[in-house]
């Protein structure tokens, strides 16, 4: 970069963090996003055009910087199939997700999800970088976030590997954050953190935060911010949508738009890793919802309110559950907590002993 560049990536920072701060936000943090350049971590980013296809904007492309520094999300890696396998996060999300850990200098802090490196990167800036360990499961992306950290001042421990394992060698840990979307806290990142450390993780389509107790125990509540993060990925069957035309089906009285909206974050507790699609007409009108789950469970509903489901597990009924719990308006995300104990991972509403899920 020249200098010139340099000198507008300052003033891009420095608004950028300020907007960040906007409304009087306080918060430790601030300093750090005004402090890590995040160009270092995104030399180039995908986007896509009106037809959806992807398109690599890099650093000599004009408007990068203001990308770079603008509240988004940016997707740093595809798959074969187009699909974002890694991203930086949105900087708000971040920042509220680096908020919700309570960290203080010096607490030693476990990311699954090191991806660019940049929330590593800020992490080291407040914590200290022999205190900040980070694993991806890609080595490619470690391998460039180690680039990437090397242009900055901070230099945290990353490695490659699955983070649901943790690492043990640096354990115990103050704090642990997850970047990644998980359908339950891995039980190795309770046994390696302290008493009383905090977990922020994204589960379903929220961010749970949770404070351990002895014996790899946990407790607390969903923060009130929707959260869609990139799902850890597992093999799992294709929907059945073939296998389903020729069924009959049965009717509904559950409105299909209510899995898009409002059951949304509920049904992501109730049916973790859940997959979806929406078939439109050629006006845009919603036609229908399918509904699958690894293990080939798969339903479809017309707006007609015809369901057809056909494997394992009949998910409209889960759908139809969650309707009789919550029979108008979209449940808050704050009213949702969850407890992990020796025998198993339950999201629960309003208080524990409410409506529950397992995770
Ligand atoms: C949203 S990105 C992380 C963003 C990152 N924290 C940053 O600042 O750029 C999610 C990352 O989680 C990684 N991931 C997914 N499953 C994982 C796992 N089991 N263990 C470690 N990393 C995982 C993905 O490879 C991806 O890079």
């Amino acid at each position: 970069m020249t200098d010139t560049n340099d000198l507008t990536s300052a003033a891009l920072r420095a608004g950028f963090a300020a907007a960040l701060g906007e409304g009087g936000r306080q918060s430790r943090w601030l300093a750090a996003f005004a402090d890590v350049p995040r160009e270092h971590f995104v030399p180039s980013f995908f986007q896509q055009d009106e037809q959806g296809r992807w398109y690599e904007v890099s650093e000599s492309d004009p408007g990068y910087l203001e990308a770079v520094y603008s509240d988004t999300a940016l997707t740093t890696q595809l798959d074969e199939h187009g699909v974002p396998t890694s991203s930086s996060s949105e900087p708000r999300l971040m920042l509220t997700m680096l908020d919700a850990l309570d960290a203080e200098p010096g607490h030693r802090l476990f990311e699954l999800g090191l991806g660019t490196g940049y929330n590593a990167a800020l992490a080291s800036a407040l914590l200290g970088s022999d205190n900040v360990v980070s694993v991806d499961v890609d080595p490619e992306l470690v391998r460039r976030a180690r680039k990437h950290l090397e242009r900055g001042r901070y230099r945290p421990h990353v490695f490659a590997g699955d983070g649901a394992e943790g690492c043990p060698d640096r354990a115990p840990y103050d704090r642990v954050i997850a970047t990644a979307a998980l359908r339950r806290i891995p039980p190795a990142l309770l046994e390696q953190a302290r008493t009383g450390a905090v977990v922020v993780a994204p589960i379903g389509f929220g961010i749970a935060k949770a404070v351990v107790s002895e014996g790899g125990e946990a407790s607390g509540r969903f923060l009130p911010v929707p959260a869609f993060f990139m799902p850890r990925r597992v093999p799992g069957k294709a929907p059945d949508f073939a296998g389903l035309e020729t069924q009959l089906g049965r009717t509904t009285s559950v409105p299909v738009t209510d899995v898009l909206d409002r059951l949304r974050f509920p049904l992501s507790l109730a049916l973790p890793g859940y997959r979806s699609c929406s078939w439109r007409d050629d006006e845009g009108e919603l036609t229908g919802v399918g509904l699958w789950t690894e293990d080939g469970s798969t339903a479809t509903v017309h707006v007609s309110g015809r369901v057809r489901q056909t494997g394992p597990r009949h998910l409209w009924e889960v759908v139809e559950e969650l309707a009789a719990v919550f029979p108008d308006g979209e449940p808050a995300r704050e009213d949702f907590g969850f407890t992990v104990n020796a025998a198993e991972q339950r999201a629960w509403y309003g208080e524990v002993g409410g409506p529950s899920w397992a995770m």
